[in-house]
This record gives structure tokens, sequence and C-alpha cells, in this order.
């Protein structure tokens, strides 16, 4: 039988080719990158890795081809501490790639991306007793119907259910009344309150019975909404250089804190504080602090909240 992890992910996982560029492109030009990064990247598993560099252990669940990019992902995370051992392996597919730009001036990402010839990961594929044995479980939207699944087992299990609410495509709804924290993008909440702003959205994402549901807002931070009623935390300052993945990084984060049993408040800014501090630096993962370093940005930011 497999260990119990503090976090299991499950979703999807990226290879990402980060290239800065010194504006963005018009159509048919040549332009020079100033610099070429690769990175491991997807929602699922950049979240997963977050919670394994604030010191949890974790395992992730997801689909890989047979090529390089599908080995580079495996050791990108194991490398990580990450469990990968439950990952699926398709040898006869192409894996999932990304090629993102990265506006030198403003920090702001355009992402091109694939998920290669790889299917969909099946429930059926799950290893469960992962799913079931972690206390947190972090799902995405872009493998749903294995997100469904892992939800309702891991929630009866008594885990705590995070998803990253990306986008809504075909199978999103149904995941969401298994999740304790529905946390979305703007285009997520754009989506289910059909344009009628992030307080809206809230509501409409509460109705599926979460503790919280929460927006995040680029550098503007996050809002909130709870029994406790509604919070806006604003987001850190720092010299964001590239914003890829921020929004995996919170929810890693923000699962963490969950399970540190904080109130969301305190789950809001520290997840805030975390996902700032990505953005320091050039792709998805290698700006992710440890839980000191995100502890001294919390203190100097703000001062007089609890953490340790
Ligand atoms: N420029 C920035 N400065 C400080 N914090 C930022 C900045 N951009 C993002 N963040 C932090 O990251 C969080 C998530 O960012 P965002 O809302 O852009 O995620 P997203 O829309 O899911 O995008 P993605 O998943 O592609 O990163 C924000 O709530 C905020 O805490
Ligand atoms: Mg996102």
């Amino acid at each position: 039988m497999s260990r119990r992890f503090d976090v299991t992910g499950v979703g999807y996982t990226a290879i990402d080719y980060l290239g800065v560029i010194p504006h963005f492109p018009e159509e048919n030009l040549k332009l020079e990158l100033d610099r070429l990064e690769v990175q491991g990247g997807g929602p699922a598993a950049t979240a997963t890795v977050t919670a394994a560099r604030l010191g949890l252990s974790t395992a992730f669940i997801g689909k890989i081809g047979g090529d390089d990019r599908g080995a580079m992902m495996l050791r990108r995370l194991a490398g990580e501490g990450v469990d990968v051992s439950s990952v699926v392996l398709d040898e006869d597919a192409l894996s999932q790639f990304a090629f993102i730009m990265v506006d030198a001036q403003s920090g702001r990402r355009t992402i091109l991306w694939t998920r290669g010839t790889l299917e969909p990961l099946r429930p059926d594929e799950l290893d469960m007793e992962k799913v079931v044995s972690c206390r947190g479980l972090l799902v995405d939207t872009l493998e749903p119907a294995a997100a469904e699944a892992a939800a309702r087992e891991a929630a009866a299990a008594g885990a705590k259910v995070v998803i990253d609410a990306g986008t809504i495509r075909d199978g999103v709804r149904e995941i969401l009344p298994h999740c304790h924290y529905i946390v979305a993008s703007e285009t997520f909440a754009g989506e289910i309150s059909e344009g009628r702003g992030e307080r809206a959205a809230l509501e409409e994402m509460m109705k599926y019975g979460p503790e919280a549901a929460v927006v995040t807002l680029g550098e503007r931070g996050c809002v909130a909404l709870s029994d406790g009623g509604y919070i806006e935390e604003k987001g850190f300052k720092v010299d964001a250089v590239d914003t890829t993945g921020a929004g995996d990084v919170f929810h890693g984060a923000f699962l963490y804190a969950v399970l540190r049993e904080w109130d969301i408040r305190r789950c809001c800014i520290f997840a805030n504080a975390v996902a700032a501090m990505k953005c320091r630096a050039l792709g998805g993962r290698a700006g992710i602090p440890g839980l000191a370093e995100a502890l001294e940005l919390l203190g100097e930011q703000a001062p007089g909240l609890d953490f340790a």
C-alpha cells in the first residue's frame, strides 16, 4: 500500500518553453528572443511542486507521452521530491507542450499550448489509494473526468479538496460539488457569472456548497466569499518579470494554508505572497519560495499576522 501523502495533485502537466520578447510581435515578423528557458508547467503539477517546496509530502497523478518531454516532466517533478510513481504513461503518444511569450517590459505572458496526442486521463487510470489517503487533494479543470472522480473519492475519505478552476469546459461543473474550496481565475469567474462581475461569480460558486470561493485577480490579489462574508486581499508588491504559473502557485500555497487550518483571510494572504514571489523569476517554477522565504515577505508586507 502506498504511504499517506500530505498533498496529491491530479490533473495537467506540461513542459513550458518560455521566451522573453522585447515587444509583442506583429504578423510575419522575425524577433530574436532575449532569453529562452525550459521548465515544467501545468496547473495541478506546478501546484503540487509548490506544496513540496513549502515542505509537504506530495504525489502527482497525470498523463505523459513516451517522448523526451514526458521523461523531462517526470524528472522535474521527481527532482522536487514529488512522488511520480502513479503518473500514467502512454508510450505511443506525444506529450503536452507550451510555448510562452513573456513581455520583457510588463512580465505578462501569452501562452500557445497543445496536449500533444494524449487522450484525457480516465478515472479508471487513477491510483485511488493516493487519492483517498492524502490530507489535501488539488485538481484542475484540464482533466475534468479524472478530477471529478478524484474529488468525490478524496472528499468522501475526509481530505480537503481545492480546485484550480481555470475555465468552464465539459465536465467541470460536475467537479464543483465535491470541492471544499473553489479557487477560480478571472476567466472562470467571467464565465460562471456571465460577465456579472467577481462578486456575482463568488455567489454562483458558493451555490455548489464549498467552504469558500475565491477569485484570483493577478497583481490585484484576490477576493473570497465564505460564511464569514466577503473579503478582498490585495496582491504583494514585487518586481514581476514573469507571471506564468502564478495561478498554479497560488493554488498550491492555498492548499498548504488550508491544511494548516488557517482562516480564509490568512489562506488568501499567504497564497498571494507565495504567488507574488513566483513572479520574480522567469518560468512557472523557478521562483517558487520555500516556507522561510515566504514568511519573510509576509513579515515585511503583512506584519502582525501570525503564520508561524
Ligand atoms: N504581477 C503580480 N504581482 C504580484 N502578485 C501577482 C502578480 N500576478 C499574479 N500574482 C499573484 O498570483 C495570483 C494568481 O494570478 P492570476 O490571477 O493571474 O492567475 P491565473 O489567472 O490563474 O493565471 P495562471 O494560472 O496562468 O497563472 C494572484 O491572485 C496574485 O496573488
Ligand atoms: Mg490559472
